[in-house]
């Protein structure tokens, strides 16, 4: 089943800056990046579990708060040399109103 929730608002975030939302027990990092766009990953390095949202945004990466595993936000992918995956979520902003929201 697709749910749609609604997680933040784009005004509410920084500029390479981050909020987290709980849906269930998984924590859902977001993410504003420089050009202004979102992105939504799952927030637990595949690492040891580091909080992603807590990590610097550099492009369109962040880097792991605990090891610095640098994890793209686009693909979820650990980049080389180290390896794994996160979940990416689809997001959408509402023009009018800044509204994000991501797809379950
Ligand atoms: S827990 Fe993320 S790099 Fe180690």
């Amino acid at each position: 089943m697709i749910t749609k929730i609604m997680v933040a608002n784009v005004q509410d975030i920084d500029e390479q800056g981050s909020r987290t939302f709980s849906v269930g027990d998984k924590e859902i990092a977001i993410f504003r990046l420089s050009d202004g766009s979102i992105r939504a990953i799952e927030n637990h390095c595949p690492h040891k579990g580091g909080r992603l949202s807590e990590g610097m945004v550099c492009g369109s990466a962040v880097h792991c708060p605990l090891h610095d595993w640098k994890i793209d936000l686009n693909s979820g992918k650990v980049q080389e040399p180290d390896h794994g995956s996160v979940i990416v979520y689809e997001t959408e902003v509402e023009a009018a109103s800044g509204a994000i929201y991501i797809t379950l």
